[in-house]
């Protein structure tokens, strides 16, 4: 396993936050304020407007920032505003090569949103780093790569990635959602740019929408600032605080993510009514080795094939404790069927060339006893 991050847990609880200098509270107050007096023209506290700034947000840009190891970060209204606000980097004619089973949402707004605007999104397998050379072009500006991939649970070569960006001058961006700060940190192998959804383990609690951008370079970072108070997609102080809360127990929740998704993993490859198990944490996983390089653990997420459209119907029919709902990341466990929803938008012939079958399912493992995870998906399975 890649080693532990030094002082993480620590980090989580303070790295950016100080006591309220007014008050002492303990905890970030919401500043719930659209605009700041200025003391005189061009004299203020550092804030002047909200959509450009907040101290709230600010603590959680900050925060997030440390926990990648680097100095830059900022904060959207959801994950996909913060992917929309970094394809604005581009100019029409320019391509962009992506993971091919990245987030349906990602697939949508490159193929049937950008493209109007002459922007070039090819997905290609870029678990070869081979095949992503093969792919670049004179026009190619951006590579975005998702590891673990949502949802078929593949994994991408980090250090490739970062080495192959670098050699043909290409921005390369981590969509790192699954894994979070806490399993790894793509910007320490030389990426670019960093994305999270912090509406899944970031946030954990399934109770706010949150997207960020992490990055060290610092022109970059000024010109994402300028995208994100011309496009406005900024993240309201109150879901910015949720997430700060929710980021505090990031360690202990990854930790117990990891350790019921390696059980509930073993329990489904004994199964004889699953097919196929992906989780990288299992050895027949075909790039657990490469897991083990650069994640430091092999996460929550796991995905199976029943075989069927009509055999994972009734298995999402049958499960109790764990509910069928679209998302992932929060402490509850939350099961989805990827081809009729996070990945509806992809044709039906590209679905299942990237592995997304009709009888594939999604688990995002929760924190619940393990034993009783199982228990339903057993009692599920065996009425399936
Ligand atoms: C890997 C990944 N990236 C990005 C997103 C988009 O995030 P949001 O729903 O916060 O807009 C999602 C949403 O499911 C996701 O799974």
């Amino acid at each position: 396993m890649a080693p532990r991050p030094r002082g993480f847990a620590t980090k989580a609880i303070h790295a950016a936050v100080e006591p309220d200098p007014f008050t002492g509270s303990i905890m970030t107050p919401v500043h719930l304020t659209s605009t700041y007096v200025q003391q005189e023209l061009g004299v203020n506290k550092g804030y002047e407007y909200a959509r450009v700034s907040n101290p709230t947000r600010t603590v959680l840009e900050r925060n997030v920032a440390a926990l990648e190891g680097v100095k830059h970060g900022l904060a959207f209204g959801s994950g996909m505003a913060a992917i929309t606000t970094l394809f604005h980097l581009l100019k029409s004619g320019d391509h962009v090569l992506l993971s091919s089973n990245v987030y349906g949402g990602t697939y949508r707004l490159g193929k049937l949103v950008l493209n109007q605007f002459q922007l070039d999104f090819e997905f290609i397998d870029t678990t070869d780093p081979d095949n992503i050379s093969k792919h670049v072009r004179p026009t190619t500006k951006m590579l975005f790569v998702e590891t673990p991939t949502n949802p078929t649970i593949e994994l991408t070569d980090l250090k490739a990635v970062a080495r192959i960006a670098k050699a043909k001058k290409l921005i390369s961006v981590v969509d790192n959602t699954f894994a979070s700060p806490y399993l790894q940190n793509p910007l320490s192998y030389g990426i670019d740019i960093v994305v999270h959804s912090a509406t899944k383990y970031l946030n954990g609690h399934s109770d706010m929408l949150g997207g960020l951008l992490i990055l060290n370079d610092k022109k970059l970072a000024e010109r994402l600032r300028f995208l994100q108070k011309s496009i406005g997609g900024i993240l309201s102080p109150f879901e910015a605080w949720m997430c700060l809360r929710g980021i505090k127990t990031l360690p202990i929740r990854m930790e117990r993510h990891c350790a019921n998704a390696m059980e509930v993993a073993r329990f489904l490859a004994r199964h004889r009514k699953v097919e196929k198990v992906n989780y990288p944490g299992l050895l027949t996983h075909p790039q657990h080795h490469l897991a083990k390089k650069q994640m430091r653990g092999f996460g929550g997420m796991i995905s199976f094939d029943l075989g069927g459209l009509a055999a994972a119907k009734s298995f999402l029919k049958r499960v109790r404790l764990c509910s069928l709902a679209e998302s992932l990341g929060g402490v509850e466990t939350l099961i989805s069927h990827p081809a009729t929803m996070t990945h509806a938008s992809v044709p039906a012939e590209q679905r299942q060339a990237i592995g997304v079958t009709d009888g594939l399912v999604r688990i995002s493992v929760g924190i619940e006893n393990v034993e009783d995870i199982i228990e339903d998906l057993k009692q599920a399975l065996g009425r399936t």
